[in-house]
C-alpha cells in the first residue's frame, strides 16, 4: 500500500503543529489488592476486623477442591454485563453468574480455552481450587495443603504465588502467598520426595490466592490457577510510541458498547455481503489514535479475529493441558475470520510518533490494509469516504497528558467537528475528565461508567444529525 508523508510545515511532535491543511485519510496507508467481588463478597476485598473476630469462633469447614471446574473471569468494574455476554456466546459455557468486577462461570476444559482465547474485555481467566473460611495462617496452610496441585502441575515445573487481600493472622498478603506456597512445595515433598521451583517470572504454574470477606463477613479464601498468565490485555499487537495508550480491554469494552460493526445497517443484507472483497464496514474513524488500539480492537471485531489467536496462555503449560484441544479450538477460531471490503479503519493523530507505533500495531494485528491514517489536528477533521460510521477516541484528558486549561479548547473544538462535520455519525468519546467532557456543548445521548485503571471515567455518546 502507497505510504505518503504528511504535509505539514512543522513537525506535530515539536511545538506548534502548523494547522495549514486538514487531515486527509488518503495520506498513509495503514501499514489487587485489587477489588472484585460485590459489597463484602469480593475476593480480593480487605475483611472488615470487627465482623471477622465475631466470626472466628465459628468450626471451620473442610476446604478443598471443588466438585466441577468452575471459573473466574476478572474484568474491571461495570464491564461484567459485557463479560458475561461474551461468554454466553461460547458454546461449553454454562453457569455464568456476574458479580462485581469479574464472571464466573462452569464448564469441560474447552469452556477454560475458549474463554481466553475469545473474550475480549476481560482481564484474566482463573480456574478456582478451592473457596473456604479460614480463621489463621495455620488453617491456610492446611486448607492448601489439601488441594490436588499435582494434577495441574508436577514436581520439576515451575511455580509462583500471587496474593492479594489480608485477614486474619495475615497482614501482608505476601505472607499469605509465601504459606500457600510452603503449603504446595510441602504437600509433593511428602508425596514425590520434590517440590517444584519457584520462578516468579516465568511460572509454568502462577497460583492465585484471593483473601476476602464472605456474606457473613466471615474470612475467606480463594485459590485458583491463573490460566490466562500474562493478563488478556496482552494481545500481541500493539507496539509502544504512543503517550497515555488504552488498555487493549477497555478498548474492546468502548467498542463493546458502540456495538461497531452492527450499528444500524443490516451486515447480513445481500448488498453488503456481495461487495467485492467482502461486505462494506462503516467507517470507524479515531480523531485521537495514538497507538491505535481503539482501531486495532475495532478491526478485530469487524473481522471477527480472536482477540487471543496469537498469544500464549498460562494453561499451555498445565500439567492437563490438551494440545489437540486447543488446535482443534484455535482452527476454528480461525475459520470464523471474515473478509471484509478495505479500507474502514481512519486514524488520525497530531503526533507523528504515535502514528508510526499506530501503523505498527495494526500491521501486527493483521489489519494494515484496512487502515488509513494520517497526521493532523482533530479540530480540521473531515469524515471518509463512505459511512456514516462512528467516530470513537479519547482525547487527552489532562491527568498524563496536556494541560486542562488548553484541553478545554481542544473538546470545545471536537464538539464543534463532529457537529459541524460529522453528521449521521454516532461519536463516542471516553474521557476521565467529566468537566472537558462537557467542554464538547453536545448533549450526551447515553453515557457509560468504565474504570481507566483506578480513574472513573465516562464514555459518552453524541448522535449526530
Ligand atoms: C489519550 S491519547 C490516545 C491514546 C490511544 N487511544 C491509544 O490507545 O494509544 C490522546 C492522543 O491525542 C493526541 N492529540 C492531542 N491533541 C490532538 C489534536 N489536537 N488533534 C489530534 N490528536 C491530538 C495525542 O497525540 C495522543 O496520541
Amino acid at each position: 500500500m502507497k505510504k505518503m508523508t504528511a504535509h505539514f510545515t512543522r513537525s506535530p511532535e515539536g511545538g506548534k503543529p502548523a494547522r495549514d491543511r486538514r487531515p486527509a485519510w488518503d495520506e498513509r496507508a495503514a501499514g489487587g489488592a485489587q477489588k472484585a467481588g460485590g459489597k463484602g463478597v469480593r475476593p480480593g476485598d480487605r475483611p472488615r476486623a470487627g465482623a471477622l473476630v465475631a466470626d472466628h469462633q465459628k468450626p471451620r469447614e473442610k476446604p478443598l477442591a471443588l466438585s466441577a471446574p468452575r471459573y473466574l473471569a476478572l474484568c474491571a468494574y461495570n464491564i461484567e454485563p459485557l463479560v458475561a455476554a461474551e461468554l454466553r456466546a461460547l458454546p461449553e459455557v454454562t453457569g455464568v453468574e456476574v458479580g462485581s468486577g469479574q464472571v464466573s462461570f462452569a464448564g469441560p476444559p474447552a469452556a477454560l480455552y475458549r474463554a481466553n482465547l475469545h473474550l475480549r474485555c476481560a482481564s484474566r481467566v482463573l480456574q478456582l481450587l478451592g473457596d473456604f473460611a479460614y480463621a489463621g495462617a495455620d488453617e491456610l496452610y492446611e486448607a492448601a495443603r489439601g488441594i490436588a496441585w499435582e494434577e495441574f502441575l508436577s514436581p520439576e515445573a515451575t511455580m509462583a504465588v500471587s496474593a492479594r487481600g489480608l485477614g486474619p493472622g495475615i497482614d501482608n498478603s505476601m505472607y499469605a502467598a509465601l504459606r500457600v506456597k510452603d503449603a504446595v512445595c510441602d504437600r509433593f515433598r511428602a508425596r514425590f520426595g520434590a517440590r517444584p521451583d519457584v520462578d516468579v517470572q516465568q511460572p509454568m504454574v502462577r497460583i492465585n490466592v484471593q483473601l476476602y470477606s464472605g456474606p457473613t463477613a466471615e474470612a475467606r479464601c480463594a485459590l485458583s490457577l491463573d490460566s490466562s498468565d500474562p493478563p488478556l490485555h496482552h494481545r500481541g499487537y500493539r507496539h509502544s510510541g504512543g503517550e497515555a495508550p488504552l488498555k487493549e480491554t477497555l478498548a474492546a469494552a468502548i467498542l463493546a458498547h458502540t456495538g461497531y460493526p452492527d450499528i444500524g445497517s443490516d451486515p447480513a443484507s445481500p448488498t453488503a455481503a456481495d461487495a467485492p472483497g467482502g461486505p462494506e464496514m462503516p467507517p470507524l474513524v479515531d480523531l485521537c489514535c495514538g497507538s491505535g488500539t481503539l482501531l486495532c480492537e475495532g478491526g478485530l471485531r469487524a473481522l471477527r479475529v480472536a482477540p487471543g489467536l496469537s498469544r500464549r496462555f498460562g494453561f499451555m503449560t498445565w500439567r492437563d493441558f490438551d494440545p489437540a484441544l486447543w488446535q482443534r479450538l484455535s482452527d476454528e477460531a480461525r475459520g470464523q475470520r471474515r473478509p471484509v471490503a478495505e479500507p474502514f479503519l481512519y486514524g488520525a493523530d497530531l503526533n507523528g510518533r504515535a502514528l508510526a507505533a499506530a501503523e505498527r500495531s495494526l500491521e501486527a494485528a493483521g489489519l494494515m490494509t484496512y487502515g488509513r491514517l494520517c497526521c493532523g489536528d482533530l479540530r480540521d477533521a473531515e469524515p471518509p469516504p463512505g459511512g456514516p460510521g462512528i467516530v470513537v477516541c479519547n482525547p487527552p484528558y489532562g491527568e498524563r497528558l496536556g494541560d486542562e486549561a488548553q484541553l478545554v479548547e481542544l473538546y470545545r473544538g471536537l464538539g464543534d467537528t463532529l457537529k459541524r462535520r460529522f453528521a449521521g455519525y454516532t461519536a463516542y468519546v471516553f474521557t476521565a475528565n467529566l468537566a472537558l467532557g462537557r467542554q464538547i456543548g453536545l448533549r450526551p445521548s447515553a453515557r457509560h461508567v468504565l474504570y481507566n485503571a483506578n480513574l472513573e471515567g465516562r464514555l459518552l455518546q453524541f448522535k449526530l444529525y
